[in-house]
């Protein structure tokens, strides 16, 4: 069973649900719009206009944040994944997006390979903490970020800075030598002015949906 067909089973009718950005949240999308398709009632919001665009061609109703009170669940991916559950995501450039969908959710479903699995976030498969940036503001924040003695670089295809959905930029921070606390590093990155958001999703996440190499499914739920 894939981690798409296993998040499957914990959709319930007559629900709204956040959709996911990236491979492992799009897989999920397009196995929820078959399902839409065969009688399935869920309306779904967002995370990003890709899935945005992908949900419409699969078929599954979409409404926006403003219409409903709270969303039920959000099926996401993410980048790494520690013990007690917390995330770095963004690698995609969708964690405004994310952040702002998953704190709108009862309950956030994490689907993930065994290789997003590590011991303490910034070691293993993903190195990097993509921040969003108010593009007047990315002076100020690199010069602030070097200053903390992180280092970073901008995001850019050809020369040029890479837009995320809202307009902004992204800046990934090298987190390999670092032994300071997700919570802390967070708070300190999070208060430069120009900073939107970063991709620590701490204490977000209900539930991981953990594909593993012998093509079993492992669920692990917050401690
Ligand atoms: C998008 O901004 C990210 O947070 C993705 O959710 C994350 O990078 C996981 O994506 P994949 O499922 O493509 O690895």
């Amino acid at each position: 069973m894939s981690i798409a067909e296993k998040a499957l089973e914990l959709v319930v009718d007559g629900t709204v649900i956040g959709l996911g950005t990236g491979q492992a949240a799009s897989e999920f999308v397009r196995r929820l719009g078959q399902h839409v398709r065969e009688g399935l009632d869920v309306r779904g919001i967002a995370t990003s206009r890709a899935t945005e665009a992908l949900a419409r061609e699969v078929g599954v109703p979409l409404l926006g944040l403003g219409d409903v009170e709270e969303i039920d669940a959000t099926f996401d991916g993410a980048d790494a994944v520690d013990p007690r559950l917390d995330l770095i995501k963004g690698l995609g450039g969708a964690l405004l997006r994310e952040k702002i969908v998953a704190a709108s959710s009862r309950t956030l479903i994490v689907l993930v390979g065994q290789e997003k699995l590590t011991d303490r976030l910034g070691r293993g498969y993903c190195r990097q903490l993509p921040v969003e940036v108010v593009p007047f503001g990315l002076p100020l924040v690199q010069r602030k970020l070097a200053r903390l003695g992180l280092q970073a670089e901008l995001r850019a295809q050809e020369g040029q800075p890479i837009p995320t959905d809202n307009g902004n930029y992204t800046i990934d921070v090298d987190l390999s030598d670092l032994d300071e606390d997700p919570g802390t590093l967070n708070g300190r990155i999070r208060a430069i002015p120009g900073v939107v958001e970063t991709g620590f999703f701490l204490g977000m996440a209900s539930r991981v949906l953990i594909g593993k190499d012998d093509g079993s499914v492992e669920v692990r739920h917050r401690p």
